[in-house]
């Protein structure tokens, strides 16, 4: 019996519509119990759309780190709360590569929103230059520290998802053993903040995911879940996966 129940996250980023939200919502609704924990991150405008429902919570892809004020454009950790959502999907690599999101303003975010109320998932990962270079665990590291290092008491607020940047959108999954190998770095990495946090942490895996490699990936000891891009906007795959989740 796994100690951490697991986590499967879809991560619309600007896709889908309401016909989405409605067929997503309705085939998620029909899943028998039980189920892993399965999170929604639409594009906020489309939270209030989905109906509530026990089977799933809401999530949001981002936040501002300031409270409230002239930031045009911007949504608040108390804004998204109100919204329906319990989530929110912090530091992904496309907010850090195309809107040069800092490693100071992430751990912000996670502060932020962990006093809101919302469980932050803490995305961190490496290119593939870095791992050639074998400088993946110290990219890790370092994205992990800023967050932690002073402010370890968010630890036992947070889900972390190891998202390597070669492995998202290409097709091109870290396989079962490398995944495993850096989740367990990170978990053993973030023990010396709080042991006991870092052993219920679930730590999650983002990366081409599929019905058809999830099942692998599931199996391996310190994988608690996934953070679906692609195929969470097909509802038989996603719902697959979630069903799949379950078993692990
Ligand atoms: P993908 O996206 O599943 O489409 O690779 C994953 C992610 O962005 O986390």
């Amino acid at each position: 019996m796994r100690q951490r129940k697991p986590l499967v996250v879809a991560n619309w980023k600007m896709n889908g519509n309401s016909d989405l939200v409605q067929q997503m919502s309705e085939a998620l609704s029909v899943l028998n119990q039980p189920l892993p924990d399965i999170l929604i991150c639409p594009p906020v405008i489309f939270l209030s759309h989905f109906p509530k429902h026990a089977n799933y919570k809401l999530g949001a892809q981002n936040m501002s780190e300031q409270l409230v004020g002239a930031f045009t454009g911007e949504i608040s950790a108390d804004m998204l709360r109100a919204a329906g959502a319990s989530h929110v999907i912090i530091g992904h690599s496309e907010r850090r590569a195309l809107y040069g999101e800092l490693d100071a303003v992430i751990s912000q975010k996670v502060k932020v929103a962990v006093d809101a109320g919302l469980t932050p998932i803490l995305c961190v990962g490496e290119t593939q230059q870095q791992r050639e270079e074998e400088k993946t665990l110290q990219v890790l590291a370092r994205q992990l520290d800023a967050v932690y290092a002073a402010q370890p008491h968010l630890l036992a607020h947070s889900v972390v998802s190891y998202e390597p940047i070669w492995a998202i959108g290409t097709g091109q999954t870290a396989t079962p053993q490398q995944a495993q190998q850096v989740h367990q770095f990170i978990r053993q990495h973030l023990a010396q903040y709080d042991a006991h946090a870092a052993d219920v942490l679930r730590i999650i895996y983002g990366g081409s995911v599929t019905a058809a490699n999830c099942e692998a990936l599931f199996a391996e000891a310190d994988i608690d879940g996934a953070l679906i891009g692609g195929a969470s906007l097909k509802v038989a795959d996603f719902s697959a996966i979630c069903t799949m989740a379950k078993d692990s």
